[in-house]
């Protein structure tokens, strides 16, 4: 098996989507009929409880490989969960000490969530610039956007000033990322007639195309 991909979601800021794009995404390459692995090295673990939801609701259905691990062991953890799987996704700490730039360094894509306020797009330039020092890809995701929002188009623009390609897809304010959490669950797996299934759909291929991964998700 050739090595899997590794995306990293990183972003200084908390609450700007880092956990919840890594549970939306691999879900949603999940049921692409992927094998996924993700990794938590965020201190405040969120990820982890997900997935400790996630095993005892859906048991032997879960397919999902999980590991919460730091420090001087992440990297051979990286490593070897990137020889097993097709796609490895990392959740990583709201600061950019060491754990955070290695699991950068690791990454074939870094995605970088930013919701439209300038506080989260101050706080993004730390994060942009180790991913570009490093050589890595990577490109933002604008998080919870009104549509039509002038705020958010005023924010786009700012953002393209940093040099940093933007997602196509955004994701909207949309309750239900946190209705299946309980559950263990990623929109994807919540039924099709949601909006942000569409949106996670939507996002999961334009970063399958960009990491050049072949996955089909049902409209
Ligand atoms: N697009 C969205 N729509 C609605 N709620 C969201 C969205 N993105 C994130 N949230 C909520 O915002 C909070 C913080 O998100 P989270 O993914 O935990 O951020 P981080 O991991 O960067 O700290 C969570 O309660 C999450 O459910
Ligand atoms: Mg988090």
């Amino acid at each position: 098996m050739a090595k899997g991909k590794i995306i990293t979601i990183a972003q200084q800021k908390g609450g700007a989507g880092k956990t919840t794009l890594v549970i939306q995404l691999a879900t949603a390459f999940l049921a692409a009929g992927k094998k996924v692995a993700t990794i938590d090295i965020d201190p405040q673990a969120s990820l982890t409880q997900w997935f400790t939801m996630r095993s005892q609701n859906l048991r032997n259905k879960n397919l999902l490989l999980h590991s919460p691990v730091t420090g001087w062991r992440m990297q051979t953890e990286v490593d070897r969960l990137a020889r097993e799987n097709d796609i490895v996704i990392i959740d990583s700490p709201p600061h950019t000490e060491t754990d955070a730039k290695i699991s950068i360094r690791a990454a074939d894509l870094v995605l970088i969530p930013v919701q439209p306020s300038p506080v989260d797009i101050w706080a993004t330039k730390p994060t942009l610039e180790i991913a570009m020092k490093e050589k890595v890809p990577v490109k933002l995701v604008l998080n919870r956007v009104a549509k039509r929002s002038k705020l958010a188009k005023a924010m786009h623009d700012k953002l393209s000033e940093y040099g940093a390609e933007i997602a196509k897809t955004q994701l909207g304010n949309r309750i239900k990322f946190a209705e299946g959490l309980n559950r263990g669950l990623g929109v994807i797996e919540m039924g099709k007639s949601s909006l942000a299934y569409q949106e996670v759909a939507e996002l999961a291929a334009e970063i399958a195309r960009d990491l050049d991964v072949n996955i089909r998700i049902a409209a």
